[in-house]
């Protein structure tokens, strides 16, 4: 959601009543024998070595781009891009590399597997090239009310993804072969995701769907700068077509061609990792079967979670009931409906629509945005009911993070007290107004945002249990894995005047706590 205006609405009025970059522990089992309540057995899943034997494989820094020139005015960079034939693939399958070069130039594709490897964050994989580099049409914007570019490119590289290549996100930095010694080269990435079906611990969703929302390539064509208006309905992206440079609330060129996964989910990849966690990776597209789900033992949901089709959100639904454990740690999630469509090539789930939004809007949230919310006729069940709480007016805004149930167990070994906060934790969208007639919920932490460092809100932090002895965690905070780690060339957000400081013993703790509980035979 973008908005920073929100006039008149102070959450306040509106409200019904109301855990250093590495924590010494070796794995998800130690923490789980801490626990008490209920009884863990600190029992780990014989997958978990897939994780730390891939991690006690040489490093590579040299993942990180080092040259990117955006065309000026835009949000592309010509000279290299590129996209993939799908948002997650797996072994055994061909992953087709689309990659345009103007000028003409050779390139090399060099692929990295992302993790921890010992602090280097990447392991270089394999190296496709040189290949012959060709200048690429820019498509056409579509008819309304999509707007669409969707590309058609000529694949430039097909790339079998080997048995042993374990599920991660994988980063392809493409690096042109200049002509002569005088040329500098140039990058950026392409992104893709390989995923499986083995039983695992924890589920890490991409939210690709959300990249994809925000993504303005080439010119400024994302889902929110239709001329009708930011939120538009009806207004469809492409995933054929490269991920333009991140703006949005940082400027930063050399994410170019990732999406949002180096922003706000990769210090939870490199985090997971580090501490052995045995983890699997999916794309949005990945969670429309409930059985990519139901395999694991906790759903993760990760930084910017925003657009989910109507049978992710079935999907999650059936997860709890099946005994699985979700931690939202995202903000602003399941908060607009937006269904999956082929490609015109045929390919499925290569499209999204803005086609309504999740849970009932109040009055005065409807008064207040008719603007966006007008157009926004395909409803959908309350998030809540998987979340526990919802994206409420204002949208966005930075807070600190402060703890109102430091008796509960996830605050374990924290030393938190009621009141302590985790300063500039919350931001820069976040979940409030929680569910108070469902079973069990409790408000663990909560406080005030400012969007735009003068409109209180007001977000909530909740757990509830689920049918098995499972739980659903909602952190309400896009931020909440900027306290989990710092990995090679992060960048620390800055937004509505407030920021997160870094990793934050308190975080991973009540992570560890959070992922133990999760992972514990029941
Ligand atoms: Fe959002």
């Amino acid at each position: 959601m973008t908005t920073h205006d929100s006039k008149g609405i102070r959450r306040r009025d509106l409200l019904k009543g109301m855990i250093a970059s590495t924590v010494a522990l070796p794995s998800a089992a130690v923490a789980a024998e801490r626990l008490t309540e209920p009884a863990a057995t600190g029992a780990k899943s014989p997958h978990s070595s897939i994780i730390q034997r891939e991690n006690e494989r040489p490093g590579a820094r040299d993942w990180q781009l080092t040259r990117v020139r955006v065309n000026r005015g835009q949000y592309r960079t010509s000279l290299i891009e590129g996209y993939c034939s799908r948002q997650s693939v797996s072994a055994g399958q061909t992953l087709h590399i689309f990659v345009g070069t103007d000028p003409a130039r050779q390139f090399n594709i060099d692929v990295y597997r992302m993790g921890y490897y010992g602090g280097a964050g990447a392991r270089h994989m394999t190296t496709l090239g040189p290949l012959a580099g060709q200048t690429q049409p820019v498509p056409e914007i579509g008819p309304e009310p999509g707007r669409l570019r969707q590309c058609r490119w000529e694949p430039s590289a097909a790339l079998s993804i080997p048995d042993d290549w374990p599920s991660g996100v994988y980063l392809g930095k493409l690096t042109t072969i200049p002509a002569a010694k005088s040329d500098p080269y140039w990058q950026s990435y392409v992104i893709f995701i390989v995923s499986d079906d083995r039983p695992a611990d924890v589920l890490f969703q991409c939210s690709d769907n959300t990249w994809q929302a925000y993504n303005r390539w080439p010119v400024n064509e994302s889902l929110y700068t239709h001329p009708n208006g930011a939120h538009a309905p009806g207004v469809a992206v492409s995933f054929d077509r490269p991920y333009g440079k991140y703006v949005q609330i940082l400027d930063h060129p050399l994410s170019i061609g990732s999406g949002e996964f180096l922003l706000w989910e990769y210090p939870l990849c490199y985090w997971l990792e580090q501490e052995g966690y045995d983890v699997t990776y999916g794309s949005n597209s990945d969670t429309l079967d409930p059985a990519f789900l139901t395999r694991c033992r906790a759903f993760v949901s990760v930084g910017h979670d925003e657009y989910w089709d109507l049978r992710q959100y079935r999907a999650a639904e059936a997860a709890i009931e099946a005994g699985v454990n979700l931690l939202w740690l995202s903000g602003n999630s399941v908060y607009i409906v937006s269904p999956f469509s082929p490609s015109a090539g045929g390919q499925p789930n290569r499209i999204i629509t803005r086609a309504g939004s999740y849970g009932p809007l109040r009055e005065d949230e409807l008064a207040a945005y008719k603007d966006i919310f007008s157009g926004l006729t395909d409803k959908a069940p309350d998030e809540r009911n998987i979340i526990g709480a919802r994206s409420v007016v204002p949208f966005n805004g930075g807070g600190d993070w402060t703890c109102t149930k430091p008796t509960h167990w996830m605050f374990e070994r924290t030393a938190m007290q009621h009141g302590d906060s985790i300063p500039g934790l919350v931001g820069w969208e976040h979940h409030g107004e929680p569910d108070f007639e469902r079973d069990g919920l409790e408000v663990v932490a909560e406080g005030s945002i400012w969007a735009g460092g003068t409109d209180e809100g007001r977000y909530t932090a909740t757990i509830f249990p689920g049918p098995k002895r499972n739980f659903v965690f909602n952190a309400a905070t896009i931020f909440w894995p900027q306290g989990l780690s710092s990995p090679p060339g992060h960048i620390l957000p800055w937004s509505h005047g407030s920021r997160p400081h870094g990793p934050d013993e308190r975080v991973q703790r009540i992570t560890h706590n959070l992922l133990s509980r999760a992972l514990s035979a029941v």
